[in-house]
């Protein structure tokens, strides 16, 4: 299958390439980048050198030539590609924030008005599977709410509240250099940041209440000097306590035969390079702590929007994606 990556030159894009370019399936033929048009990809992702020979290009959106499209460009710029090349009959996974949430929530959290609204699936294949078998256009979710979901879902009918407090790479914030993300800002640092305002708090909310929960959801994330990686600890306050036994059934049986899903001490060590969410918890009767470990360009973007295509194409979910960490 031909592959285009719309914003390829990107960490997530590179991140797209080296998994496509190792997937049976797929031949990567289409490479974006509006600044490096006419370079080697090799150029900006030596990680690559040896597996392909393509240049970046900034084709029209008609004479992108592919047969699937990943989006992975700022958010705004996605809406700009999906419908015409879903109109051309492209398979579409949208790594930004664009088709994410409902078109009236989108407009308020990102403060920008939606000029092509399409409903679609939210790829967590975890819990939405169904609808993401058989669509051609699934919208891949944030790096924080996969983390988060994935943490609280077994107990999002159970809980009063949850408190979500996470620690991210720096790779979170794109290839994009700033202020925040200078190294002596960043290194032997940890650095809380939108401490209540966080704009993916949004989907948090909506995939608890989607699950059916009716609880509170707060969020506080934290730049620390990784540079991948997202550690997530979920306060979960509940509505009548649970035992440790009790907890640990729910989290086995919701997860029963998750490929990516690993019930283990979370590290971001050992989810480095991967796909797997790993997940342990631990009840003190009335709050259970819940802690995940993602790598934020995989399960937290990339390596979940190749579990989405794999999904949408009725290919094994885990074609491409089997891979251990990278240790230490
Ligand atoms: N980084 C993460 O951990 C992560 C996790 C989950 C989701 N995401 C989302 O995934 C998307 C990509 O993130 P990233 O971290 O890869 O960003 P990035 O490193 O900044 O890369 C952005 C890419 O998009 C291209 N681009 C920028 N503006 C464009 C436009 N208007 N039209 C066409 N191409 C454009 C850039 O190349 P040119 O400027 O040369 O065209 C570059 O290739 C974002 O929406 C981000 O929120 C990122």
């Amino acid at each position: 299958m031909r592959v285009a990556i719309i914003g390829a030159s990107g960490y997530t894009g590179g991140e797209l390439m080296r998994l496509l370019l190792n997937h049976p399936e797929t031949e990567v033929a289409v490479a974006t980048s509006r600044t490096l048009a006419g370079t080697p990809v090799t150029k900006e992702h030596p990680h690559i050198s040896g597996f392909t020979n393509l240049q970046f290009t900034n084709p029209g959106i008609n004479d992108i030539d592919a047969d699937f499209a990943f989006l992975a460009v700022p958010h705004t710029a996605a809406m700009q590609f999906a419908p015409s090349l879903l109109e051309r009959g492209l398979k579409v996974v949208d790594l930004s924030a664009d088709y994410r949430l409902p078109q009236k929530v989108f407009e308020e959290v990102y403060g920008v008005p939606h000029t092509a609204f399409i409903p679609v699936p939210y790829g967590i294949p975890e819990l939405h599977r169904k609808e993401v078998n058989g669509s051609s256009f699934v919208a891949n979710p944030g790096c924080f709410p996969t983390g988060a979901t994935l943490a609280a879902a077994p107990l999002a009918k159970d809980a009063d509240a949850i408190i979500f407090d996470s620690k991210t790479g720096v790779s979170g914030a794109g290839d994009n250099p700033s202020a925040s993300t200078h190294y002596p800002n960043v290194g032997d640092n940890v650095n809380p940041y939108k401490w209540t305002t966080h704009r993916h708090l949004a989907e948090m909310k909506q995939e608890i209440k989607w699950l059916g929960g009716t609880a509170d959801c707060y969020f506080t994330p934290h730049l620390v000097p990784v540079n991948r990686g997202i550690l997530t600890t979920a306060h979960i306050l509940l509505k009548d306590p649970m035992s440790q036994e009790e907890v640990e059934r729910k989290y086995q049986e919701f997860y029963r035969g998750e490929y990516f899903i690993r019930h283990q001490m979370p590290r971001l060590s050992a989810v480095r390079g991967t796909n797997f969410c790993d997940i342990q918890c631990e009840s003190e009767g009335k709050r259970v702590v819940v802690v995940s470990a993602i790598d934020n360009l995989m399960k937290g973007a990339s390596g979940q929007a190749v579990q989405n295509m794999n999904i949408m194409c009725n290919w094994k979910e885990n074609t491409g994606l089997q891979l251990p960490g990278l240790l230490p």
